[in-house]
């Protein structure tokens, strides 16, 4: 198929660009740059050996957008463009309402004018606010605690909506556990700026020296060592979970979370990266962070059952690739 991916030169669509090429298909990326760069396409291009056509377009922007639908002829979508820092979106709410809500909107409307009915979103597991884990598809969603999170759940809505309406439209919405990790050619990783608010960015950095010491967000929680616990997903995984999803898109808006069903509280994750790189990662015990719930993770069974997609990869091999990417990251 021949797919668009909007937001391909970042962190998890360059991951997901690699395997839509190694499955056969061909990819046209569309990317403003606003959190990458464009050298991650010439790193997949020595991955994949082949030439990405890129287009430097704000996807909110539809004048321009509508050019790149006027140049090709697409059989599906990959939709990744969007802010994704959860405090910038408090301090600056109107910022991320008007990018993640706009590109959405213009996107699945030049979809549509262009008969392009294949459309899979990025959404987020942050959906599910501090409800019950493990967290299931057919929850009802609780707010969440700031406008990245509401971004993500009136994307959902008007993307379902979009599929109730237009019988046509497939519409697949991918709800992310943690990413981490990277290709294991070390080429194409996450490398955000300034100082990083995830965890596994902050633990590399640790590592590498150019960070002082991991602050450990509370211990007081109720889990295994009172630390918080997350699912993290290797984003090889992760980028393969959307070739899934193209595969098996039918009519109507479906939703499946990308996880590995599988909790790892924050020190267990230190713990593993020590283990698996032979390094130490000094920490210390500080409050906990506000917004932060205890536990996050998937039941997963839905994606596998029906997209016929489980993660194969383990946290060593989340913690080696995470650490190989940032000692090549030269930044
Ligand atoms: P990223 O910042 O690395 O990639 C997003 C890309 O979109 C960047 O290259 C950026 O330049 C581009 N972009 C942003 N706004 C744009 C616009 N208006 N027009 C064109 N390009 C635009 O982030 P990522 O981690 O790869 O995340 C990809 C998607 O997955 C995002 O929608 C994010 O919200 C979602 N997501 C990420 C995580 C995570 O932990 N990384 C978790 C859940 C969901
Ligand atoms: C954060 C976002 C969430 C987003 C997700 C993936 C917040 C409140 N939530 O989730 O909306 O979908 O990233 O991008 O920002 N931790 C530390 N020290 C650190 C960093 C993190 O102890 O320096 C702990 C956290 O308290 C948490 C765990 O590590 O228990 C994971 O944190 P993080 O990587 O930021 O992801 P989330 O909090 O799950």
């Amino acid at each position: 198929m021949h797919i668009l991916v909007t937001g391909g030169a970042g962190y998890i669509g360059s991951h997901t660009v690699v395997s839509l090429i190694e499955e056969g298909h061909s990819v046209v990326v569309v990317d403003n740059l606003s959190n990458s760069q464009l050298s991650a396409l010439d790193s997949v291009k020595k991955i994949t050996g082949k030439d990405i056509p890129f287009y430097h377009v704000d996807v909110t922007v539809e004048s321009e957008l509508e050019k790149v639908f006027q140049a090709h002829s697409f059989d599906g979508l990959i939709h990744f463009a969007g802010l994704k820092a959860v405090g910038e979106s408090v301090e600056k709410p109107l910022a991320y309402y008007y990018n993640n809500l706009v590109s959405t909107m213009v996107l699945a409307k030049l979809a549509q004018a262009y008969g392009v009915n294949r459309f899979v979103f990025s959404s987020s597991a942050t959906v599910y606010g501090d409800n019950q884990v493990p967290f299931h598809e057919g929850l009802d969603l609780l707010p969440t605690t700031n406008p990245y999170g509401e971004t993500k759940a009136m994307s959902e809505r008007i993307l379902s909506d979009a599929a109730k309406a237009n019988p046509n439209f497939a519409v697949s919405i991918l709800r992310y556990f943690n990413p981490v990790g990277a290709h294991e050619s070390g080429l194409i990783g996450e490398s955000p700026n300034g100082i990083p608010n995830n965890l596994m960015p902050f633990v590399t950095q640790v590592a590498k020296g150019k960070l002082k010491q991991l602050r450990v967000f509370g211990n007081d929680y109720d889990t295994v060592d009172g630390t918080g616990v997350r699912d993290y997903i290797h984003v090889v995984d992760l980028a393969e979970g959307h070739v899934a999803a193209l595969n098996h898109l039918t009519e109507g808006a479906h939703i499946f979370n990308l996880g590995t069903g599988k909790g790892t509280s924050v020190l267990e994750l230190v713990e593993a990266f020590e283990k698996a790189n032979e390094i130490e990662v000094p920490y210390e015990i500080v409050d906990r962070r506000p917004g932060d719930i205890a536990s996050c993770y998937a039941e997963a069974s839905k994606a596998k059952k029906e997209l016929g997609w489980t993660a194969k990869k383990g946290i060593v091999e989340m913690c080696r690739d995470s650490w190989k990417f940032e000692k090549n990251f030269q930044g």
